[in-house]
């Protein structure tokens, strides 16, 4: 519960004056609701120490989450140069592109009916930019978790994504190339419970839709092969193997892909954890025992104690908002239907259709928030007006609204919160708001598309200390708060 810093005010006379107003008013709890958030810079700034992950008590296997790049991946103290914020966001911008690029191709046909400028566009754009089968979401997801493959158990720590659908691993003998692994990589040969699937069987099918690829054949065994938009990829062998997500919840016969050829910016993770809704997903292969649902949370740079847990033992909270997914469009992604953007307490003029036109979609991979470009510009200048006394610093990648906070210890931010339909509002922790590289550069953490018809993303810098709940059976999405710090 470390972050629920939100109910720190921006001016003490206002503060008294709607206190004095409470205590008139009312004899129940008194609640001061503030539009702003009051910290510390160094709230907002990277940690160098792990702080112990303090497990809690929660239902269903909750495995724990680190962030790659932080102080408690130990992937990270091995890794001879850590990327920089800006080749974070630069890979980011590629993984944007392929998603778009996906969406669009699977959109094509449910467009052309409705509107022909927008198809016209859309098939430009997705000639300029990727094939379908080659526009698979992924490869800069910034949080892993560690689970167990094969008998004996093996651990591998795989990037987590909901934006894609094959769990692959590397494999040996690495037949044609393996990147440099943290872990030792994993040796089909050395577990008794490892199957090669066949070309025949059902199973090598489904990789069309789960990888984008049709499945190749070696030897009678399967082959799968998945690109990710900025031409990292895996290729190997579709195989079987005992799953061991905690000691009791174990899945005989769990699909994965078994990398023989590897490359791209998977750090030095074992590979990669598919978890959206596509048949072969680990979502839906796990559902006979956790029914499609699992919930997470993303810790901040300084946090530690994030999770990702499969199924429900424990019954829905009260505390949590629910919103309906939007319609999917397509097997993977999960879509949410945004309905507005409050900044500062003030709800920004953006028409409910340039969201409902866009589409969003909310990934864990992807670092940045996207916007519709009409929605990105409104939340930027209202925001900008609010930051106003602060000095602007130079533009960060792809962030246009930076702030050079070197002679601040304390700050006062606008909150930000999306609407969502089914009357939920997220209200970001102001980790979710501003992106540090340093004091002299804090940014203003949301990027717009270049047009309005390209798909937005809720990404992963929004959803950090969000406890967030997909409940995938029940088609709908929950949010509470304080779920890691
Ligand atoms: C869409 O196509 C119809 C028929 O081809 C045409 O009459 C109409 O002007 C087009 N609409 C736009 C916005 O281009
Ligand atoms: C899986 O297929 C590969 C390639 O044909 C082969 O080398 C390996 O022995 C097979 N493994 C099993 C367990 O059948
Ligand atoms: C910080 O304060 C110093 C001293 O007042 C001033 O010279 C400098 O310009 C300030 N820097 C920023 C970024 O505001």
């Amino acid at each position: 519960m470390a972050t629920r810093t939100c109910l720190l005010f921006s001016s003490s006379s206002f503060l008294l004056i709607l206190l004095s107003f409470y205590l008139e008013k009312s004899h129940a709890t008194v609640e001061v609701e503030s539009h702003f958030h009051t910290l510390h810079l160094t709230s907002l700034l990277p940690s160098t120490s792990c702080t112990p992950t303090t497990k809690g008590k929660r239902g269903g296997a909750s495995l724990e989450i680190v962030n790659r790049h932080g102080p408690c991946s130990q992937l990270n103290q091995k890794e001879a140069k850590a990327p920089s914020l800006t080749e974070i966001l630069a890979h980011d911008q590629a993984r944007v592109d392929s998603i778009q690029a996906r969406v669009t191709t699977q959109n094509y046909d449910l467009f052309r009916k409705k509107d022909n400028t927008s198809n016209k566009k859309r098939v430009k754009d997705s000639k300029a930019s990727l094939p379908a089968q080659t526009g698979i979401a992924l490869g800069t997801g910034n949080y892993i978790v560690t689970i167990g493959m094969g008998t004996p158990k093996k651990d591998l720590s795989l990037i987590f994504d909901t934006g894609s659908d094959l769990t692959w691993t590397q494999c040996q003998p690495c037949v044609k190339s393996c990147y440099a692994q943290q872990q030792p990589i994993f040796d089909p040969s050395s577990s008794s419970t490892y199957y090669n699937i066949s070309c025949t069987s059902t199973a090598c099918s489904g990789l069309k839709s789960a990888s984008g690829n049709n499945p190749g054949c070696s030897s009678s065994n399967c082959v799968y092969g998945i690109q990710y938009g900025d031409s990292s990829f895996s290729v190997g062998f579709f195989a079987k193997d005992k799953l061991t997500l905690t000691p009791t919840d174990v899945f005989d016969g769990f699909m994965f892909g078994c990398g023989q050829n590897n490359k791209g910016l998977f750090g030095k993770t074992a590979g990669l954890i598919g978890l959206g809704r596509d048949p072969l997903s680990i979502v839906s292969q796990t559902a006979a025992k956790f029914g499609k649902y699992f919930s997470y949370c993303l810790p901040t740079r300084r946090g530690s104690n994030g999770h990702l847990t499969f199924g429900n033992n424990n019954g829905v909270k009260s505390t949590l908002q629910f919103t309906q997914f939007a319609p999917s469009q397509g097997t993977s992604f999960y879509f949410i239907d945004v309905l507005g953007i409050s900044v500062g307490g003030k709800a920004l003029s953006i028409s409910p259709t340039v969201f409902k036109n866009a589409g969003t979609i909310i990934d864990s991979g992807t670092v940045i928030t996207r916007l519709p470009s009409t929605a990105y510009i409104n939340l930027r200048s209202t925001f900008r007006q609010f930051m106003s006394k602060y000095p602007r610093a130079p533009d960060l990648s792809l962030l246009d609204t930076c702030y050079d906070l070197s002679n601040y210890t304390t700050i006062s931010i606008p909150k930000i919160s999306f609407n969502l339909n089914g009357n939920t509002n997220v209200n970001l922790d102001p980790n979710g708001i501003l992106l540090s590289n340093g004091a002299s550069q804090v940014c203003l953490a949301f990027a717009g598309n270049g047009d309005d018809d390209s798909i937005g993303i809720f990404g992963n810098i929004q959803q950090q200390t969000l406890e967030i709940v997909y409940d995938v059976a029940g088609e709908k999405l929950g949010f509470g708060y304080g779920g890691c710090s």
